[in-house]
């Protein structure tokens, strides 16, 4: 029996589609290099430590340790779980699914037991919903998978590796003010309730946008999926999902030359992506505008599944 088990999974960004995905449209997203890691070690339990404040005081972490030990024939009584994560929680780049991720791989590395990409799809979705009410499944794909992909959710959800033609040059930005996903979520579902017919055909313009950016993406050609950006950026408006805060980044990358930019998860506030031909002139406006930023580059070496 191991004194310890290691896991790590990687963060994410969705380039086209959200909300559209949790009512079974298309979706495409990739995997981030930056990520979480979990110790998870034999001692009086449960507990979850972590680096960053923000987890050590949500509850939800331990609920997903107590859910998930069983799982691996561990009790959570027994176990203390130690996360460090290079990932902002609640900005858009999927923390709690890569600490749900790589808790699973901990846990699995700590009973000596095999975890296939199916289950990591299957029980990190499960898990997840732990964070916020009926999740598509994106974040845990993108977290189990790590790379370029295509997600329509579904049980088992559709993955599709893409292999990106050229590389993606990315800046992601956010005013680190307090915002939720569940929030956006549950206010997109009571307006749909409302007026289906309308919601539905929206969905349905994301979808058309999400297949032409993705042609985009696999033959390299930046500037149509920046008109790809622009175009879900303008759906999500529609959609009721983007704030005051995200038109102004968006607008300050754009004035900044960007290709195109649009919000990234589940919005209402949160991040923004651009995309890119000079990453450090636009890093550098949105910075001046006051936001935090990031460069992340989507290499076109995509393996993955
Ligand atoms: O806010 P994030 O990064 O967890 O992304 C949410 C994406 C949504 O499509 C809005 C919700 C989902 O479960 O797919």
């Amino acid at each position: 029996m191991n004194e310890a088990g290691h896991g790590r999974a990687g963060g994410k960004l969705i380039l086209l589609g959200e909300h559209g995905v949790v009512y079974g449209r298309p979706a495409l997203a990739a995997g981030l290099a930056r990520g979480t890691t979990v110790t998870v070690r034999r001692g009086a339990g449960p507990v979850v430590v972590s680096d960053r404040a923000e987890v050590a005081a949500d509850p939800r972490p331990v609920r997903v340790l107590v859910d998930a030990a069983p799982l691996f024939g561990l009790a959570a009584r027994d176990l203390l779980v130690e996360v460090r994560s290079e990932l902002p929680p609640g900005v858009g780049f999927g923390s709690s699914a890569a600490f749900t991720v790589a808790l699973l791989r901990a846990l699995a590395a700590l009973a000596g037991r095999g975890l296939s990409l199916a289950d990591e799809l299957a029980l990190g979705r499960r898990l997840e919903a732990a964070f916020h009410g009926t999740p598509s499944g994106i974040d845990p794909a993108a977290a189990a998978l790590g790379s370029c992909f295509a997600f329509e959710r579904g049980e088992p959800p559709v993955v599709r590796p893409v292999r990106p033609g050229a590389a993606l040059p990315l800046v992601v930005a956010w005013d680190g003010r307090p915002r939720s996903t569940g929030q956006a979520v549950g206010a997109l579902r009571a307006r749909w309730e409302a007026d289906r017919a309308r919601y539905e055909r929206l969905f349905d313009a994301v979808a058309i946008v999400v297949g032409q950016g993705t042609r985009a993406v696999e033959s390299g050609d930046l500037a149509a999926l920046g008109v790809a950006f622009d175009a879900n950026q303008a759906l999500l408006a529609e959609l009721g999902v983007s704030s005051p805060e995200v038109e102004r980044l968006v607008a300050v990358a754009r004035d900044a030359g960007a290709f195109g930019a649009k919000l990234t998860g589940g919005g209402a506030g949160g991040a923004v992506i651009a995309l890119v031909r000079d990453a450090h002139a636009v890093a550098g406006a949105l910075a001046r505008a006051g936001a935090h930023t990031l460069v992340a580059t989507i290499e076109n070496q995509a393996e993955a599944a």
